[in-house]
């Protein structure tokens, strides 16, 4: 089983944390150890091979300090010249990995994730691996708690000897089909993590993203190791559609099986989410990280990185102190910091 490990997203819902220098998936935001680095020693006790890695040019030599940093033997660090989501990154990954492997099975991990039992993840993988090895595209599904938008939505159909048909997958449905889904207790969350024969993911994308199997064909044709790196032909893989696994495969494949996961995963995509998980609350339900001093505060997160930041007579806020820029955001709200960062990019 070989581990992809992908390290590519700009994680723009944890501002002023998340910057487009240091993403979400490098900063130690669940433990004192990168999402990166706690990704790769979730996979201990497994029989994953060493991790190959996907990331964006900018980020090389943190990737590879975080490695390093973890004692972690990798199986390469691959380059995109510029990010084209998901589906062109796994292809990459994937033909790579077939180069000296033509059998080679994936486990597509996403970087960012926090995942509590590891006990019941390393079990699920094991499950997920007898259906990969059937040619199924097997996605790990998580029984859902509310109609959140920002996720893929499975209905699960038969039962399979690990697992189930997937009957449905929706990327991303707006609110109103959320709230019906989950209502319906017929539909699981795509927890962004696959496992599959990289032969069966590239016949696939033959199918319905030939475009972007063209470009990464042609892409990985001109890989270059360049010490740890893997580096492929900018202009090439800059003409790759952007576009993610969600949409250009998994939406569209009928190999699609699912193996559910109760493990406490969470994708942490937004400061409530952190707050949501955060093991040691005070007795308001404050959730708070550095030097903070609170009175008749209740069910609020408080991060304090350089200075001491004191509230009083609030509720369910998102407080965030960094160097040089302060986020105070309503804790319902804190989708919407998308926008201040946009807004922050046009100033730039
Ligand atoms: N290498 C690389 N290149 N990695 C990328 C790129 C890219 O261009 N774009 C995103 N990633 C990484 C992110 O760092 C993250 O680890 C993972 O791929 C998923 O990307 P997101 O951008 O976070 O996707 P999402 O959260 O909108 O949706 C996905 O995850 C949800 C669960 O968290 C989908 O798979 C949804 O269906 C799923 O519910
Ligand atoms: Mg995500």
């Amino acid at each position: 089983m070989q581990p992809v490990v992908l390290a590519g997203g700009s994680g723009s819902r944890l501002w002023p944390k998340s910057r487009v220098a240091l993403p979400k998936q490098f900063l130690s935001l669940t433990s004192n150890n990168s999402m990166l680095q706690d990704t790769l020693t979730r996979l201990d006790g497994t029989k994953a091979a060493s991790p190959i890695v996907i990331c964006n040019d900018a980020h090389r030599f943190l990737v590879a300090e975080q490695l390093r940093q973890q004692d972690c033997q990798h199986g390469g660090i691959i380059l995109e010249p510029v990010g084209r989501n998901t589906a062109p990154a796994i292809a990459l990954a994937a033909l790579h990995a077939m180069k000296s492997d033509p059998e080679a099975v994936l486990l597509v991990l996403a970087a960012d994730h926090l995942i509590q039992d590891q006990n019941a993840f390393h079990a699920a993988i094991e499950k997920a691996y007898a259906l990969a090895l059937q040619g199924r595209l097997v996605t790990f599904g998580i029984v859902p708690d509310q109609p959140h938008t920002g996720y893929g939505y499975i209905k699960s159909g038969d039962a399979l000897d690990t697992g189930f048909n997937v009957s449905e997958f929706v990327e991303k449905p707006d609110l109103a089909t959320a709230t019906e889904y989950v209502k319906s207790g017929q539909y699981f969350w795509n927890s962004g993590m696959f496992m599959f024969k990289a032969a069966t993911y590239i016949a696939e994308l033959a199918k319905f993203a030939p475009e972007i199997l063209d470009v990464c064909e042609k892409a990985i044709a001109t890989e270059t190791p360049d010490l740890d790196f893997i580096r492929v032909d900018a202009d090439i893989f800059s003409q790759s559609p952007d576009d993610s696994i969600d949409y250009a495969v998994m939406e569209k494949t009928e190999l699609a099986a699912m193996v559910s996961l109760d493990a406490g995963w969470s994708d942490v995509g937004s400061w409530s989410s952190l707050w949501e998980t955060a093991a040691n609350k005070d007795e308001n339900g404050n959730a708070t990280v550095g030097d903070v001093l609170l009175t008749d505060v209740n069910n609020s997160y408080i991060n304090a990185e350089e200075r001491l930041v004191a509230a009083v007579g609030v509720d369910d806020l998102v407080i965030v102190e960094t160097k040089d820029a302060v986020l105070v955001a309503n804790k319902s709200k804190v989708q919407d910091i998308k926008t201040i960062v946009s807004q922050l990019k046009q100033q730039k």
